[in-house]
């Protein structure tokens, strides 16, 4: 089954401890940081359009991008609802085909490229985010670190029975290939009360912050900046969000 397909509509449940304002106040911070005029942002592997639909509310001119048609039918809802209106598009990021260029920012958030798996691939995604970008434009994105995916996520098993979805999680992390692979069972409850069953198979890329940056570099990027955890820090060895920030 393929991801975030039938998982998109129970994602922002599943989602409900995540504290997107504070990851919108964190960007904003960050974009303040760089002192540069930030008006319009690609954001690549937008989901559900959590980040989106804030930032789109805050005035930015936004346009997002995910593979996912279900995730951005799911964003266009929400959108709809809340009298927003998106620019959204399904696109592989590895195969990043954009019309706009002169971007003031390209944004990534929770992972999106940790769900490019292929070194080649990760590079072409850079590269066209190098080529869409204005000069001094800030490319922002974070990924799950490879202390997170390999020593948290590994081998685990995790499973929550919720009032009307109950899910198991059983990971294998295959050291060589840097890969972790998340078999997702998840049980979720119709209108007429009986459970339906669904499958997805996840693999996320633990890269570790050098071969981002070696990617980042090779893409044309000079000054990259990596913070841990939603600071401002340079990153620890136990940091489970890396953040970049890199500006063309
Ligand atoms: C963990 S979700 C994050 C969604 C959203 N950014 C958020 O913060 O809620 C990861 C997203 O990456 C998207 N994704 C995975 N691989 C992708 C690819 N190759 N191209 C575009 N989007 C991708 C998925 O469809 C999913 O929506």
């Amino acid at each position: 089954m393929e991801q975030y397909s039938d998982f998109a509509f129970i994602y922002d449940e599943l989602m409900n401890e995540v504290d997107y304002n504070g990851w919108v106040k964190y960007i904003e911070d960050v974009i303040k940081s760089e002192n540069t005029q930030v008006q319009n942002i690609l954001e690549l592997a937008c989901g559900t359009g959590n980040l989106t639909i804030p930032l789109t509310k805050k005035n930015y001119d936004i346009a997002g991008i995910d593979i996912s048609e279900e995730m951005l039918s799911v964003a266009r809802e929400k959108a709809e609802k809340q009298g927003v209106e998106l620019v959204l598009l399904q696109q592989d990021i590895a195969e990043l085909d954009f019309d706009v260029t002169n971007l003031d920012c390209v944004l990534c958030a929770c992972d999106g490229f940790n769900y490019v798996t292929y070194d080649d691939d990760l590079e072409n995604a850079f590269k066209k985010t190098h080529e869409l970008l204005k000069s001094g434009g800030l490319f922002i994105f974070d990924i799950s670190s490879h202390y997170k995916l390999s020593k948290i996520l590994g081998n685990n098993m995790y499973g929550e029975n919720r009032d009307d979805i109950t899910y198991m999680w059983q990971n294998d992390f295959d050291e060589e290939q840097n890969l972790v692979e998340m078999e997702l069972a998840f049980f979720v409850k119709g209108e007429d009360g009986r459970y339906n069953k669904f499958e997805e198979v996840h693999h996320q890329r633990a890269y570790t912050e050098e071969e981002i940056i070696e990617s980042l570099q090779i893409a044309g990027f000079t000054d990259i900046k990596s913070y841990g955890d939603f600071t401002f820090e340079k990153p620890k060895k136990d940091s489970q969000r890396i953040f970049f920030v890199c500006k063309k």
